[in-house]
């Protein structure tokens, strides 16, 4: 007998489990403690939703699903971080490797003053691709997943700083598609946009959660009840409540969270 009995079921729960899960996190940028004994999953191919007054700690959770908050100093994170069963803190992570599998935008577009081509093309040529064919057919289907390539196939040398906001941040959004994320952070991904871009920019994302995991926080509420599936109202550091989006905004366990979602959160 082969040894495919055990690792069959070990690959099914991969494939099943949670995308990427929170347990008992705790996090301090030096003696002030950000975020206190988090737990919750990120469901695979869904859209979670951290909401919460500003200060409660949404940007501090979603920098440590890709560890970003590596790069501020005096940070210590406690408890366990993991993507597909494996802890992303280990001392054997490759943290770059992590970044390209857990991609992020951020709240203003962040376009490389570069042609349209070459910021999509960044990261595959920093990985070292040279390949014409390779690198053409990547960025054709990163621009048409990000709904850009009507808009920009004849302007593929233009400089990138030059489109519409709502453009830039659906062209940030192919760049980090055209290095083949797992999960994408996008960390109040609209709040520099007007209502009409915000609109393109949400339809976007349930389209793209068919292939990809989506964590998003917003202070927008109502936005987070129009996308998301799950949610995670964050209160001081603490998760004061998470779970499935109609649940939270209809039926709360919370008084907290009740008195959020009702605008009488003072
Ligand atoms: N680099 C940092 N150094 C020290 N404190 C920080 C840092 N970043 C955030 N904080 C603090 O951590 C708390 C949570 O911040 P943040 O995660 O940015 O909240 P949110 O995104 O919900 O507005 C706040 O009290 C904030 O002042
Ligand atoms: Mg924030």
């Amino acid at each position: 007998m082969s040894n495919h009995a055990t690792q069959i079921p070990a690959a099914a729960a991969a494939a099943t489990g949670p995308k990427m899960r929170v347990e008992r996190l705790d996090l301090y940028y030096g003696a002030f403690q950000a975020l206190r004994d988090v737990s919750m999953p990120f469901a695979r191919n869904h859209i979670t939703a951290l909401i919460g007054p500003s200060g409660c700690g949404k940007s501090t959770l979603l920098r440590v699903l890709n560890r970003m908050n590596d790069l501020i100093p005096g940070v210590l994170v406690q408890g366990l971080v993991e993507l597909d069963g494996c802890d992303i803190y280990a001392p054997d992570t490759d943290v770059c490797e992590l970044r390209t599998r857990v991609g992020m935008v951020f709240q203003r577009p962040n376009p490389f003053p570069l042609s349209v081509r070459d910021n999509i093309l960044f990261g595959l040529r920093v990985a070292g691709v040279r390949n014409r064919g390779r690198l053409d057919e990547t960025l054709e289907r990163s621009l048409r997943s990000a709904w850009l390539w009507e808009n920009l196939k004849d302007r593929l040398n233009d400089p990138a700083i030059d489109l519409p906001l709502d453009q830039q941040q659906r062209l940030c959004i192919a760049r980090l598609l055209a290095v083949s994320p797992e999960v994408i952070l996008m960390d109040e991904p609209c709040s520099a946009l007007d209502p009409i871009a915000t609109a393109k920019i949400e339809e976007l994302m349930i389209g793209l959660k068919r292939d990809y995991t989506i964590v998003i926080v917003t202070h927008n509420m109502q936005q987070a009840a129009r996308i998301s599936d799950f949610t995670g109202y964050m209160l001081l550091g603490d998760m004061v409540e998470f779970g499935p989006t109609t649940k939270v905004f209809t039926d709360p366990g919370d008084v907290r969270t009740q008195d959020y979602i009702s605008g009488r959160y003072g």
